[in-house]
């Protein structure tokens, strides 16, 4: 995702930085500093601007949410999306965050009380390095919603669903666990199904129009995927199972 410079951006992820977390692994021996309640735990790669795991961690509460993004200009927006959507204030017109009680965090740090700052996580990194923020067998489910093609074969090791990702997938995931990727694009969608079918995954469900399928109904549209809809893209997707 292309992403102009933020205003403000470090000053912006330092007044909200007790919703993101760098190394959950770390927190193992007491989950109490990351969540109020222990739950099982699902991870969206690549959450871009928010709108997915703002309207997920409401529809189905009963799980905590990482969501990782390796771009800070874009978590930024996505983690105010969801602290203003839990009534933890907003972004002022000067650029700073404002909180409930019309404090403005201009250069600060805002302690937020844990059982205000509800089931989702934030993490600012990158997908290669998950095995270092999660325990093996630990995940509930993963979702990759839109991921970038790169579509030149030179760069196929990139694409999240490539042998390299499916492998970290497989470890991450406690047995009976999903992995759920969605694109528009259907050439990264053949290339996902050869990748699945060969790794330790197995695919249990795929649809070359997910609007028009039974799994349409509690699907939850992510930014892009209103885009190439809007558009009349036909939406690919796909849901595999650790055994
Ligand atoms: C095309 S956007 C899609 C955003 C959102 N998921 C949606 O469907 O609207 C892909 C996002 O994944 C992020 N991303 C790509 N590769 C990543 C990686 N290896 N680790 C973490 N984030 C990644 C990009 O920075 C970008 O924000």
């Amino acid at each position: 995702m292309r992403m102009r410079k933020k205003r403000r951006c470090a000053e912006r992820l330092s007044a909200l930085s007790s919703i993101f977390c760098q190394n959950v692994a770390d927190f193992d021996n007491d989950r109490d500093l990351v969540f109020d309640k222990t739950r099982p735990v699902r991870v969206e790669i690549g959450c871009g601007k928010g709108d997915f795991i703002c309207e997920m961690s409401k529809v189905e509460p009963d799980y905590n949410y990482f969501a990782l993004e390796k771009v800070s200009d874009v978590i930024v927006l996505a983690a105010e999306k969801y602290a203003s959507s839990r009534g933890l204030g907003a972004l002022s017109p000067h650029g700073f965050w404002t909180g409930p009680d019309g404090h403005v965090y201009e250069d600060e740090h805002w302690d937020i009380p844990i059982d205000l700052r509800g089931n989702v996580r934030f993490i600012v990194g990158d997908a290669r390095e998950t095995d270092s923020m999660f325990r093996p067998s630990s995940i509930a489910d993963i979702f990759a919603n839109f991921s970038d093609p790169w579509s030149k074969k030179s760069q196929a090791d990139r694409r999240l669903t490539s042998p390299v990702f499916l492998k970290k997938y497989n470890d991450l995931l406690a047995a009976g666990g999903t992995f759920r990727f969605k694109t528009d694009n259907i050439d990264l969608f053949e290339y996902s199904l050869e990748t699945v079918r060969a790794s330790d995954l197995e695919l249990v469900y795929y649809t070359n129009d997910l609007h028009s399928s039974e799994k349409n109904e509690g699907n939850i549209q992510t930014e892009y995927e209103r885009n190439f809809s809007a558009k009349g893209f036909k939406i690919n997707y796909l849901e595999a199972v650790k055994k």
